[in-house]
């Protein structure tokens, strides 16, 4: 995969919202059974998983779903070790259990920022998000000045306490030319020492000509952003300057399954505002399209 963004004309100023190619934010809305995406986001993520199912290989919603239970257990992990300000970069579109509910179930003074670039996130975000402790802000975590700069942030968080550092499943819409691992150093040091780095990035480890396939996918179709499986190593060193806790860099069903506890199963999503989660069904466990951790800044 290359470390290089094609050549790209200027933003298309007749398409403000972007609706003309797909988008990874309503694409992963759509995996994950929502209503928020376009024909062409629909047909972004039926080509993508007939690609992956012709390769044997389970395809999106099953891993956007696991994701999202991911995402539980972390949050609940980093709640259990005192974090209480929680710093979601790349939040997506509103959907089940997003970690304001998930924090606010055990602590009602959890503060946490979602920081997405989509226009359509942020105001959906703004509208189903808002309330007591939870900032919503349309901001490109490429430039964390951006974020860690911002008035609400600051008047929100308390940056001498620590912050649980999120970005799970967006790290792979950056381009190594990007510098990814140099976004994550930034947000490290703005954080103060027990602070938490919780992130999930897709990888070719398991699948190698399923992810590539995908990468195509995403160039060919012109995605708003392209999918760059990573492997271990480059994964791993997202978490320089932290230490990762137990089980370390795992596929998301091997990270603390204990954990799990899936929130309101059995609840309608769209009956009352609690957090949902869908059951995952045991063959959909284990798909292994991504690597996650958590670290802890344990410097003085
Ligand atoms: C695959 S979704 C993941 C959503 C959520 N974190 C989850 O795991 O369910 C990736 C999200 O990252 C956002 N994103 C991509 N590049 C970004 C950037 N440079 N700055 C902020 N958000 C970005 C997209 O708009 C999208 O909502």
């Amino acid at each position: 995969m290359p470390a290089e963004p094609p050549a790209t004309g200027a933003p298309d100023s007749g398409d403000p919202i972007g609706a003309r190619y797909p988008n990874t934010a309503r694409i992963w809305n759509y995996q994950l059974g929502g209503n928020d995406n376009f024909a062409v986001d629909r047909e972004a993520s039926e080509a993508a998983n007939a690609l992956v199912r012709a390769l044997g290989v389970p395809a999106g919603a099953a891993t956007a779903v696991e994701s999202r239970h991911l995402q539980q257990r972390m949050v609940d992990y980093m709640l259990g070790q005192g974090v209480r300000q929680f710093l979601d970069l790349g939040s997506g579109l509103p959907n089940m259990a997003n970690t304001h509910q998930i924090a606010h179930r055990t602590a009602a003074d959890a503060r946490i920022v979602y920081v997405d670039i989509d226009p359509l996130v942020s105001s959906y975000a703004a509208a189903l998000m808002a309330g007591p402790n939870v900032v919503t802000l349309r901001a490109d975590l490429r430039e964390p000045e951006q974020v860690l700069g911002n008035t609400q942030v600051r008047d929100l968080f308390d940056f001498g306490q620590p912050v649980g550092i999120m970005f799970m499943c967006v790290l792979h819409c950056l381009w190594d030319s990007e510098d990814p691992w140099g976004v994550v150093r930034q947000f490290r040091d703005a954080v103060a020492p027990g602070s938490y780095l919780a992130l999930s990035h897709m990888t070719r480890e398991a699948h190698p000509e399923a992810a590539e396939g995908l990468f195509r996918i995403s160039q060919d179709l012109h995605w708003n952003t392209p999918l760059i499986s990573r492997d271990r190593a480059d994964i791993a060193r997202f978490f320089d300057g932290f230490t990762l806790v137990e089980p370390g860099l795992v596929a998301p069903a091997q990270w603390r399954p204990d954990l799990d506890n899936p929130l309101r199963d059995g609840h309608d999503p769209d009956d009352c505002g609690e957090p949902v989660l869908k059951l995952i069904s045991p063959e959909d466990r284990g798909v292994g399209w991504h690597l996650c951790g958590v670290g802890l800044n344990d410097r003085p």
